[in-house]
């Protein structure tokens, strides 16, 4: 493909120059030759390979990493992007076979949301990119076109795509040259020195990590397209549950279009769970609700579409929180007698188990906050068979440094809390009547025995 076009614009982006951390390079080209706004997107990636050399071990698997180049063109509709933020996609200009730059076609594929990869680099998000070599059904390594598989991902979320690319030898096909090949896959390279691709299947997730509740409802986002479906044709969508190293199969479906209606059969391996057949083969919608969660229900869930000879899988987390129900043992707090007064923040019923309880006084008229942690003692976690925790602190309060008027406060901290939430309570005068009265009490009855014992004559 030939991109140099004399009605083409070249601008830079301007939030470009300073990321240099972030592994995404993105360029953007106005395709004004067909009236369109179409972007490039440029991605830094890797091939990865099984069977690398010697360095390249993990987890037992040998895998190689080789840098590559991922070039989608004309990528989405890219309206909100002012003209001065782009500039197109130039290829090297001395093309080398060793470059590994995957160009990529989406001919009639629209991913939802995938504008977001554009604006990656501003947000600096950093993205993940790697390459593999996938194998349709019913074909072998070396049959031609041949196929890779694309996995992209948002760091910190945004969107997750796993792309099924397919070769094109459309320039390459010119009597007189002998094509370059590309050295490490020995493939036919275009006259840039790119290996031309189409995306002909795609599996993605807009909300590859979510975040619900106990007794709530989810969906977990997971959808497809595919570059041409034939009617009558199964769509088959697995989802799996993984968690803590073992796996469950949560729904099979298998849906497809029949003269007026849709056709499925489903497995469900879990109550109050639910995707719709129709909105699967009508609109590539794979989604999973799941009702009434639980601890569970939390884990890596696995959506795995299959449409004819393509297969592939979008991973979504999902993350269960409950917040903790905070209450502290005493109502009133004042210290009768000077004696030392125990009290406890009680955490109740709380998901995940991570819990930061600590404690301050503010001594009265005065603004600062005095950390009391140090003297304070954490009970260990109780379980409840729902599946969340408690947990109590106590701390011992002394008279001596907490006068009335001193406000108390055990602050909670846990991740399904936005800000930490405080429990207070304000030191009262100890009930003043009580002590006069003892007091009282125990001289009157020396008064009284003093008199008996002088009037007895004992002295
Ligand atoms: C699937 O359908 C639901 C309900 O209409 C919608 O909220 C969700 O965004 C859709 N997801 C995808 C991936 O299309
Ligand atoms: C399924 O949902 C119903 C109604 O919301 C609820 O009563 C029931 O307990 C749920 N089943 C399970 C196993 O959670
Ligand atoms: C909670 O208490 C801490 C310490 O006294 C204080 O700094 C913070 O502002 C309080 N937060 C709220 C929401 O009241």
């Amino acid at each position: 493909m030939q991109i140099v076009s004399d009605i083409q614009q070249n601008y830079s982006i301007s939030c470009l120059v300073s990321s240099c951390s972030v592994m995404l390079t993105l360029l953007v080209s106005l395709s004004l030759v067909y009236g369109l706004d179409g972007a490039d997107v440029v991605l830094s990636c890797s091939l990865i390979e099984e069977g690398g050399g010697m360095g390249g071990m993990m987890g037992g698997a040998m895998f190689k990493r080789t840098p590559a180049t991922l070039v989608f063109r004309d990528f989405v509709g890219n309206e909100g992007l002012s003209p001065e933020l782009v500039t197109p996609y130039n290829p090297p200009e001395t093309p080398n076979p060793e470059d590994l730059i995957f160009e990529l076609m989406l001919p009639s594929i629209q991913i939802p949301n995938a504008d977001l990869l554009l604006h990656a680099d501003c947000n600096e998000q950093e993205v993940v990119c790697e390459i593999s070599r996938y194998v349709p059904r019913g074909a072998d390594m070396d049959s031609l076109p041949a196929h890779f598989i694309g996995s992209i991902q948002l760091e910190g979320g945004g969107i997750s795509l796993t792309l099924v690319l397919q070769t094109l030898h459309s320039e390459t096909t010119q009597s007189d040259a002998q094509p370059l090949m590309q050295s490490k896959l020995n493939l036919p390279l275009s006259q840039s020195a790119t290996l031309l691709t189409e995306v002909v299947f795609v599996v993605f997730s807009r909300v590859p990590s979510i975040v619900a509740s106990i007794g709530g409802d989810v969906m977990l986002d997971c959808g497809f397209r595919q570059k041409e479906s034939v009617p009558g044709q199964d769509v088959a969508l697995e989802w799996r549950l993984q968690h803590r190293g073992n796996g469950r199969k949560i729904l099979d479906m298998k849906a497809r279009e029949m003269e007026t209606e849709i056709g499925s059969d489903v497995f469900v391996d879990r109550e109050n769970t639910s995707a719709e057949a129709d909105l699967l083969v009508r609109d590539g919608n794979a989604s999973l609700t799941l009702r009434t969660l639980q601890v569970s229900d939390e884990g890596t869930y696995i959506c795995t579409v299959g449409s004819g000879d393509f297969q592939t899988q979008q991973i979504v987390q999902l993350h269960i929180t409950q917040p903790p129900r905070i209450t502290l043992s005493e109502e009133k707090l004042s210290f009768p007698n000077r004696t030392p007064q125990r009290l406890s923040c009680h955490c109740n019923r709380y998901y995940p188990l991570d819990v930061q309880v600590e404690w301050f006084s503010q001594a009265p008229s005065s603004e600062e906050s005095i950390s009391l942690s140090k003297d304070s003692s954490l009970s260990s976690h109780r379980q409840h068979s729902d599946g969340t925790f408690s947990v109590s602190s106590h701390l011992t309060l002394l008279p001596d440094k907490h006068p009335p008027g001193t406000v108390v406060t055990c602050r909670v901290s846990h991740p399904s809390l936005e800000t930490p939430t405080n429990a207070t309570l304000t030191v009262e005068e100890p009930e003043p009547d009580t002590a006069f009265w003892t007091i009282s009490l125990m001289l009157l009855i020396s008064v009284v025995f003093l008199y008996q014992a002088l009037k007895g004559g004992v002295f």
